[in-house]
């Protein structure tokens, strides 16, 4: 089997992680989240923190917006449910926004439609860590007062214009599960642009108290400032992802090397009209996080899947759009609302890309989805 996603851990990944055992670094804030904090600001993060996970990131960024029951936050369908949680569980209501096709994010030209009264912020997506038009969608903010909250859970190492993802926004959120290019099994990270929502960031993610400003010998006693949370992840984690930190280039390079074949190999397939390969718009720089074909329908899409898992490839397909899904459904959405969001995704499939895979794999997914097209011609 082709497995769809797999971890890459090596000797170096397991030296640390053995450091942090003998050494203590198990709680928070210790050495290695130290280390991969210092990793981040040097790229350009000058406020960044790590969390427990994607979505405790974006609930960290949903608590900073003091977004509160009543108002509302713009949100494309296509996307994870911890997007739109995170702002849920601060009482708003989702104002789900078509995708453009090409590159399945937030169509920016359809998001001012949507702004009221109630408006709060956006929450752009970068899906397949494929950068939204931030410049775009910053203006429309600015104009209203609406703070950007991008989702860039899966663009670590990817490139808006001159800048590394999520530079753009007033927040952004990065995710390290076991599935993301960089993973330290579950993890996550959080940028926030704004020095003192930073600081109030911090607090949020020590519990409510001012522990961090204790430990860096700002403060000689610490205290409960704020309603806040546990949001920092174990030193123990942060060590797998130092790890991963410092293969960041040979893991980049190996994504992408698998991108690119699966992009040239499919373009015989696209110019015969069976599929679409996906778009990467100029003024994005991707990552190699994942790369999906259209098919022509859903139901060539599910008979594609089911014939690449007959044949020992990991294939899948990706979000049933949230409007569409039975939460979706409660908040009064129906199917036919977001007309392109449910058919791109319903023909979209997501093919295996690891860094474990060799270019033997990414070959024989390439001959299984011809092979798809020849049965069908014959
Ligand atoms: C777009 C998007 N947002 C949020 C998340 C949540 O990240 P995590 O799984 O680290 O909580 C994911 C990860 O699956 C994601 O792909």
């Amino acid at each position: 089997m082709i497995n769809f996603t797999e971890p890459s851990i090596t000797d170096l990944e397991k030296k640390y992680a053995l450091d942090a055992l003998e050494h203590g670094y198990l709680s928070g804030d210790k050495k290695y989240t130290k280390l991969c904090t210092e990793w981040f600001n040097a790229k350009g993060y000058k406020n960044f923190l790590l969390t427990t996970s994607g979505s405790s990131a974006l609930e960290l960024g949903a608590l900073l917006t003091k977004i509160a029951p009543g108002d509302e936050f713009i949100v494309p369908s296509f996307t994870f449910s911890s997007t739109a949680n995170a702002f849920m569980l601060r009482g708003a209501k989702p104002i789900f926004a078509e995708i453009e096709p090409g590159t399945m994010n937030i169509d920016a030209d359809k998001i001012e439609a949507l702004i009221t009264d109630k408006t709060k912020a956006i929450v752009p997506v970068d899906y397949a860590g494929v950068s939204c038009d931030m410049d775009k969608i910053m203006v429309i903010a600015k104009k209203h007062n609406l703070f950007v909250v991008e989702d860039a859970a899966q663009a670590v190492g990817s490139f808006y214009k001159d800048e590394p993802c999520g530079l753009r926004a007033d927040i952004a959120c990065f995710s390290f599960h076991e599935t993301k290019n960089y993973c330290m099994g579950e993890g996550g990270a959080v940028y926030i642009k704004d020095d003192e929502l930073m600081t109030e960031a911090e607090i949020i993610r020590e519990k409510g108290t001012n522990r961090k400003q204790f430990l860096n010998g700002l403060v000689d006693k610490y205290s409960w400032y704020k309603i806040g949370s546990s949001l920092l992840p174990s030193d123990l984690l942060a060590a797998v992802l130092y790890g991963q930190l410092e293969r960041f280039d040979e893991i980049m390079e190996k994504r992408l090397h698998l991108w690119n074949y699966y992009y040239n190999s499919f373009e015989k397939l696209e110019k015969a009209g069976c599929i679409t390969r996906p778009t990467v718009p100029s003024y994005a720089k991707i990552n190699g996080h994942l790369f999906y074909i259209l098919l022509s329908d859903i139901a060539e899409r599910n008979a594609m899947l089911d014939y690449l898992r007959a044949h020992e490839v990991g294939a899948t397909f990706h979000y049933v759009p949230l409007h569409s899904a039975p939460l979706g459904l409660e908040y009064g959405y129906k199917e036919g609302d977001l007309p392109i969001t449910e058919e791109y995704a319903g023909r979209l499939l997501r093919l295996p890309l690891h860094f474990n895979m060799t270019d033997e794999d990414a070959a024989t997914v390439v001959k299984k989805v011809e092979e798809f097209f020849n049965g069908k011609n014959d």
